[in-house]
């Protein structure tokens, strides 16, 4: 039987980026109705118009709501749930103080599966429908994360983090294993309904070239994977990574002399990148993530927005949760906008949406199957409710127009804005 309804609020997608726009507001499109059938969207319209093409289809009504694309959120550490919002450490003391330890519970599957199925349902809560993840060195862990994701039918990323030094004991693999293991979990689920895998060495700091070898070889054997890792992030991190390898011409040469610089490579931070690194991630079409609440919780330094957009460089955003300091896409976006103004660029709503939803999904490379609504795309949908508190309902109450109203939910909103999620068309929350 066909499932189908019509959803009426205020349907927001894009035709074009709203960075390459002459106003980004040009780039967006305002429609009354969204058809959806089996998971997918048919067709954008009034609702008079979507009628008439399906009679039988109920409507789903959600008034002055915002509808949405799902958001995107290209850069996470599932594991890394229970720890976050941990207290006054640099990353690599961050890492060996809060995040190793928590990282070695997840060899525990029933442990692994606790937290995985938290996540996700905290994610969903605040409207993300896709995420991509990494997990801990233990296979565990993955087999929770996408067991987890594929029960709730969403379309994810995740990847068996790999490290063969400078990890503490119990969290280390070796090149050998780290292979063997990734290809066993390929093998398993990568392609499966709506997962995907990601080659997930960590960092340079954590694998020895030996591994970063055969990371780049288990790519090359398995090119529809993305690979993704972290570049760039902390000065005094490019500093360690250049004295580990001291024939690198930069941190991004550590990647590219091992095969780990692709079109389908997502680099996490990406925030004091030298010229070369620039021109090199360009070339190849890599993809750079912003973790703006990450970056100024562990205190990193302010993503150049502004000077990668313009130099045609593809940039997803996303939480780095638990590096960052939200599950909310709603707070990075705000974050977004205050680094922005920290550099002198302050980012339009438009914008910072196009950001969380098609940004992301580019950089993922599932730009033709999620991150916007238009006719053939999944039906991964968030609707945002523009007056979820007193302070936000005074807000927009005041506004000129909707970017104004929606501006006031980007700045000041949460998981009570988020009146409905809708994965692959299904209602996530009954009853509305
Ligand atoms: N660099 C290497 N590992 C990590 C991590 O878990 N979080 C962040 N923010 N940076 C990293
Ligand atoms: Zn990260």
């Amino acid at each position: 039987m066909r499932e189908e309804f019509i959803l009426t609020g205020q349907v927001l997608s894009f035709d074009a980026s709203p960075f390459e726009a002459d106003a980004p507001t040009d780039a967006a499109r305002l429609s009354d109705a969204v058809l959806v059938r089996d998971g997918k969207v048919v067709e954008l319209g009034s609702r008079a118009d979507l009628q008439a093409l399906a009679p039988e289809a109920p409507v789903r009504d959600h008034g002055q709501d915002l509808v949405l694309a799902g958001f995107v959120d290209a850069h996470v550490h599932f594991p890394q749930t229970a720890m976050i919002a941990s207290w006054g450490k640099r990353l690599i003391d961050w890492l060996g103080s809060y995040t190793f330890p928590e990282e070695m519970k997840f060899g525990d599957r029933a442990y692994a599966d606790e937290i995985a199925g938290r996540y996700l349902d905290l994610t969903l809560a605040h409207g993300t429908t896709t995420v991509c993840s990494f997990c801990t060195i233990h296979p565990e862990s993955v087999d929770a994360f996408f067991t987890a994701a594929q029960a709730r039918g969403q379309r994810v990323v995740a990847g068996k983090t790999c490290m063969d030094r400078n990890a503490p004991e119990g969290l280390r693999d070796t090149a050998q294993t780290a292979y063997d293991q990734s290809a066993a979990l390929i093998d398993r689920w990568h392609g499966v309904e709506r997962l995907e895998y990601a080659v997930t060495p960590r960092f340079s700091p954590t694998s020895t070239p030996e591994q970063l070898e055969a990371m780049g070889a288990l790519w090359r054997a398995h090119p529809s994977c993305l690979m993704q890792t972290h570049l760039s992030e902390q000065t005094d991190e490019i500093e360690w990574v250049k004295s580990l390898f001291p024939t690198a011409r930069d941190y991004l040469d550590t990647y590219e002399m091992f095969g780990l610089l692709g079109a389908r490579g997502v680099y996490g931070h990406a925030i004091h990148l030298e010229e070369r690194e620039r021109h090199r991630l360009r070339e190849f079409g890599a993809a750079l993530v912003h973790c703006p609440t990450s970056n100024t919780f562990i205190g990193s330094g302010l993503f150049d927005m502004a000077g990668l957009m313009a130099e045609g460089q593809r940039i997803g955003l996303a939480t780095d949760t638990g590096g960052g300091s939200s599950f909310s896409m709603l707070r990075t976006m705000a974050a977004a906008y205050e680094i922005g103004q920290l550099r002198g660029r302050p980012l339009h709503a438009a914008e910072l949406l196009w950001l969380a939803t098609q940004g992301s999904a580019q950089a993922l490379r599932m730009e033709d199957k999620i991150g916007n609504i238009a006719p053939g795309m999944e039906a991964d949908i968030v609707v945002l409710d523009l007056a979820s508190t007193p302070a936000i309902a005074q807000r927009s109450a005041g506004a000129q127009n909707l970017w104004e109203a929606t501006f006031a939910t980007i700045m000041m909103g949460d998981d009570r804005a988020i009146s409905q999620v809708y994965v692959s068309g299904h209602p996530r929350q009954e009853g509305r």
